[in-house]
C-alpha cells in the first residue's frame, strides 16, 4: 500500500507529541479568555459537548487519512481520494499549516520576551505602565522580529533531526515539564485569598446565561484548541503504527488538552478574583491583565510573584513550541516529499519564509501603513484568514469528504485497525461525519464571518 515510513518509537511519544500540537496558546491564553467572556462554568460544559461531539470524530478523521496515506498531508489526501479533486483538501491544510506557521511564532516569540521582562521587573508598574510597555515593545520594530526568529529557530532545530530523535524526544521532555509548572502556578494561585472565588466561577454553572453565541464560541475554541483542519494530525498521523487505536488516541488527545485548559483556567482564575480583576479581557489577557494580577496578588511576596510570573511565561513558551513544532512539520514533510529535498534543507525554506511572514505581522502591528490590508494589520488578516476561514472550512470539507465520498471500507479498515479491534461505534462516527460535524462546523463559519449570531 504505501512505503516504509518512520514511525513515532513509543505510544507514549505519540501520545505527548500530538498532545503538544493541541496543546498550546489556545489552551493557556484563548481558552481562559474565552470562558471569561462567556460567563465561566457554563462555557466549559458546552465546550466540552462540542469537543466529544465535534472535536473527537474531526480528529479521527484526520488521523484515518494521515495514517492511511502515511505521507504528508497533500500526498495522504491525494492518496485516499484516488487523486480526485478532494485531494485538493490536503493542500488546503498545508497552506492552513503553513500561513498560520509565521503568526503563531510571533505570539509565541512575545512569551519568550515576557520571561525575561518578568525575570528584570521591567513589568513592574501601575496597570497604566503595563498596558503601555505591551504597547510599545509589541509594536515596536526589532524586539518582537527577534523574538519570533527565535522561537522559529528553535523550532527548526528540533525538526532538522527527525520524527524520533527531534518531534518525539523533545515533546517528551517538553509537554511533562509543562504540566509540572502549571501544577505549580496553580497551586500559587489557588493558596491566595479570596481564590475560592475564582474556583467557582469556573465549576459552578449558571444556565441562565447561555445563549447562542456562547454556543458558537465553544465551538470555534474548540476546532482551534485541537488544531483541526491544518494537517497537523494529518501529518503527525502518518508518523503512527498501524497497531496505533485511532479512536483510543483522539480520545487521549482531547483529554489531555481539555485537562490542561481547564488546569489553565484554574491558574488565571483565582489569582484574578482574589485581587478583584475581571479576567474577561480578551487576548490582552496573558500579557496586560496577567502582569497585573501576579503583581498584585502577591504584593507581599515579590520575590513569590516574579517566580510564578517567570514559571508562567516559560510554560506558555513550551505550549507554544510544541505546538509550533506540528506546524513547522507540516510545511517541512510536505516540501521535502513533494519536492524531493533533503529534510534539512525543507526545514531551513520554511523557516526563513516563516520568518519573514512573521516579520510582516510583527512590524503590521506597529500601525505601519503599508501593512494594512482592508483596514486590518496583516497580523489580523492572518489570524482572520487562517484561524476563522480556512480552519474551519478545511474540517467541514474533511468531514463531508470522510462520511460522503471516501471508501468506506479504508475508513472502517483504519478505524478498527483492519478488523483487529471493536467497530462498535463505526456507525455512530459515521453519523458524526456525515451530519451533525458538518452542520455545526457551517455554524461556526457563518458565525465566524458575522452572519448569524
Ligand atoms: N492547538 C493550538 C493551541 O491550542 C493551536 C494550533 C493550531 C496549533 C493549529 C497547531 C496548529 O494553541
Amino acid at each position: 500500500m504505501s512505503e516504509q515510513r518512520v514511525n513515532f518509537g513509543s505510544k507514549l511519544g505519540m501520545v505527548l507529541a500530538t498532545a503538544g500540537s493541541a496543546v498550546g496558546l489556545g489552551n493557556v491564553w484563548r481558552f481562559p479568555y474565552m470562558a471569561g467572556q462567556n460567563g465561566g462554568a457554563t462555557f466549559i460544559i458546552i465546550y466540552i459537548v462540542c469537543v466529544l461531539l465535534l472535536g473527537l470524530p474531526c480528529i479521527l478523521g484526520e488521523f484515518i487519512i494521515g495514517r492511511h496515506g502515511a505521507a504528508n498531508t497533500a500526498r495522504a489526501y491525494s492518496r485516499i481520494s484516488g487523486g480526485s479533486p478532494w485531494r485538493f483538501v490536503g493542500y488546503m491544510g498545508v497552506l492552513t499549516g503553513f500561513l498560520i506557521t509565521g503568526y503563531y511564532a510571533v505570539v509565541s516569540g512575545w512569551c519568550l520576551q515576557y520571561i525575561f521582562a518578568s525575570f528584570m521587573g521591567e513589568l513592574n508598574g501601575d496597570p497604566a505602565y503595563i498596558s503601555r510597555y505591551f504597547a510599545d515593545f509589541s509594536s515596536s520594530p526589532l524586539r518582537p522580529v527577534l523574538w519570533t526568529v527565535a522561537i522559529l529557530a528553535a523550532t527548526h532545530f528540533i525538526i532538522i533531526r527527525g520524527v524520533r530523535q527531534g518531534i518525539e524526544r523533545a515533546s517528551k521532555a517538553m509537554m511533562p515539564t509543562l504540566f509540572i509548572l502549571l501544577l505549580i502556578v496553580v497551586v500559587s494561585s489557588c493558596m491566595l485569598p479570596g481564590a475560592s472565588k475564582g474556583v467557582e466561577f469556573l465549576f459552578r454553572p449558571d444556565f441562565s446565561k447561555m445563549n447562542g453565541s456562547m454556543l458558537l464560541a465553544a465551538m470555534g475554541q474548540s476546532f482551534y484548541s485541537l488544531s483541526i483542519g491544518m494537517g497537523c494530525l494529518c501529518t503527525f498521523a502518518s508518523y503512527f503504527s498501524r497497531q496505533t487505536n485511532l479512536v483510543r488516541s483522539a480520545a487521549n488527545i482531547i483529554a489531555i488538552d481539555t485537562f490542561i485548559a481547564i488546569l489553565a483556567g484554574l491558574m488565571i482564575f483565582p489569582a484574578a478574583f482574589s485581587v478583584g480583576i475581571n479576567p474577561d479581557s480578551g487576548p490582552s489577557l496573558i500579557f496586560i491583565t496577567l502582569p497585573n494580577v501576579f503583581q498584585q496578588a502577591f504584593a507581599s511576596m515579590p520575590l513569590i510573584g516574579m517566580l510564578v510570573a517567570v514559571l508562567f511565561y516559560i510554560l506558555l513558551s513550551l505550549a507554544a513550541l510544541t505546538s509550533l513544532i506540528s506546524l513547522h512539520e507540516v510545511s517541512t514533510a510536505f516540501l521535502s516529499e513533494e519536492f524531493r529535498m533533503p529534510r534539512p534543507r525543507a526545514a531551513l525554506v520554511i523557516t526563513v519564509v516563516c520568518s519573514v511572514i512573521g516579520a510582516f505581522c510583527s512590524l503590521s502591528i506597529g500601525g505601519r501603513d503599508w501593512l494594512v490590508v482592508c483596514g486590518k494589520s496583516l497580523f489580523d488578516v492572518f489570524d482572520f484568514v487562517t484561524g476563522q476561514l480556512l480552519l474551519p472550512f478545511g474540517g467541514f470539507l474533511t468531514c463531508i469528504y470522510l462520511g460522503w465520498f471516501a471508501p468506506r471500507k479504508i475508513v472502517r479498515d483504519e478505524f478498527t485497525n483492519w478488523g483487529t479491534l471493536s467497530g462498535r461505534f463505526f456507525s455512530l462516527y459515521l453519523l458524526l461525519v456525515r451530519f451533525v460535524c458538518p452542520i455545526c462546523i457551517m455554524l461556526i463559519f457563518l458565525n465566524q464571518l458575522g452572519l448569524i449570531g
